[in-house]
């Protein structure tokens, strides 16, 4: 089928987003030395097991055997025992061990195999590349951020959101919906600066103008104070762009000299075989102020504003994903052109059934 039919009569919060990227599923901290955690990505179950030397790796988390989860076993060495029968598989994936087979019959009897993903661990985040094995070193690792950067300070976020994932997208690229923040950012409003797209991205860039005087604290120490003129078009302080290269997003704010001064990474990633919910891994990294201990005063008031924001943001997607639920699909009436683009780009990308 041409692509523009498929677009017509799909429903985007149907679509599956594409396995053949590296997608975060744990943060690092998550999973001590010698232990195993389960994750979902989408409808696919997978166990990561940190031996107590060595990297992560990540099994389909059903033992060979009898599919009992193989997160709920024990690391020994570099293999996981699964709890049931206590066969062991290694990170290749192969079953190493048939514990009350004989030695003779235990080497006829391990043929038996899980399947295991590529994993990688970066920025603080565990990925594994759920797709097609062999596409793995070939598409690019994100970049993550400025989580390696000294300049910047990184806070990391990871709300789990009841809703698809491509809720998520369209929330932070329309940024006209300033209006439901209005408690914590005061009265501002999003002026539209211009977008661009391409074979796998969509762009557009933001100021804001502030139409109260109030101005949040947690701005105000970041960006300095801002002036509030009823009668002059406020000049443009910074610049927020935000860009899904997909599948996942990014915005950037740039001041007025065109230095960066805050940038986020974000991936919602599926986590559970409805499609109905995701998890998001954020970064969000700021630029370090002149003054060396300002950042650490500003942190948790940053943290506090942040939250708020987003607890705000999920509370209204899910809210959305209720609706389609309840009316059996997707009834848009979408007027915004970047965000018909961003939801053609999530469409072309992702796996239509
Ligand atoms: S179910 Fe895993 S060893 Fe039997
Ligand atoms: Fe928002």
């Amino acid at each position: 089928m041409h692509r523009l039919d498929i677009k017509q009569k799909t429903d985007i919060r149907l679509v599956d987003i594409s396995p053949d990227f590296w997608y975060p599923i744990a943060w690092s901290k998550e999973l001590r030395r010698g232990k195993t955690i389960g994750r979902y990505f989408g409808r696919q179950s997978i166990a990561l097991i940190r031996p107590k030397r060595g990297p992560v790796f990540a099994l389909e988390n059903r033992c060979a055997h009898r599919q009992v989860p193989l997160s709920k076993g024990t690391v020994e060495g570099d293999s996981v025992k699964c709890c049931y029968h206590g066969w062991a598989y290694g990170r290749t994936g192969k079953c190493l061990d048939i514990p009350y087979l004989g030695k003779d019959e235990n080497r006829e009897k391990i043929i038996n195999r899980v399947r295991s993903y590529p994993c990688r661990e970066a920025g603080g985040m565990i990925f594994v590349f759920p797709g097609d094995p062999e596409k793995a070193d070939k598409v690019p690792f994100p970049q993550l951020a400025q989580v390696n950067n000294p300049a910047f300070k990184t806070r990391q976020f990871n709300p789990s959101v009841k809703c698809h994932y491509t809720f998520m997208h369209e929330n932070l690229m329309d940024m006209n919906h300033q209006f439901l923040h209005r408690r914590q950012m005061g009265q501002i409003r999003a002026r539209y600066l211009g977008g661009e797209t391409g074979e796998d991205f969509v762009e557009a860039r933001y100021s804001f103008a502030r139409t109260g005087t109030q101005q949040p604290l947690a701005e105000r120490l970041i960006f300095g104070k801002h002036t509030y003129d009823p009668n002059k078009i406020q000049p443009v302080e910074e610049v927020v762009t935000i860009r899904t290269t997909y599948p996942y997003q990014r915005l950037f704010i740039h001041d007025k000299d065109g230095d960066l001064v805050m940038e986020l990474f974000a991936a919602y990633v599926p986590n559970s075989p409805s499609g109905k919910s995701c998890q998001t891994f954020g970064l969000l990294s700021v630029l370090r102020p002149q003054t060396p201990l300002l950042i650490d005063i500003i942190w948790p008031v940053l943290g506090i504003f942040t939250n708020r924001i987003f607890q705000e943001d999920k509370e209204v997607v899910e809210m959305e994903q209720r609706a389609w639920n309840e009316l059996g699909g997707d009834r848009n009436r979408e007027v915004f052109p970047i965000v018909n683009k961003l939801r053609d780009l999530l469409i072309n990308n992702g796996i239509t059934h």
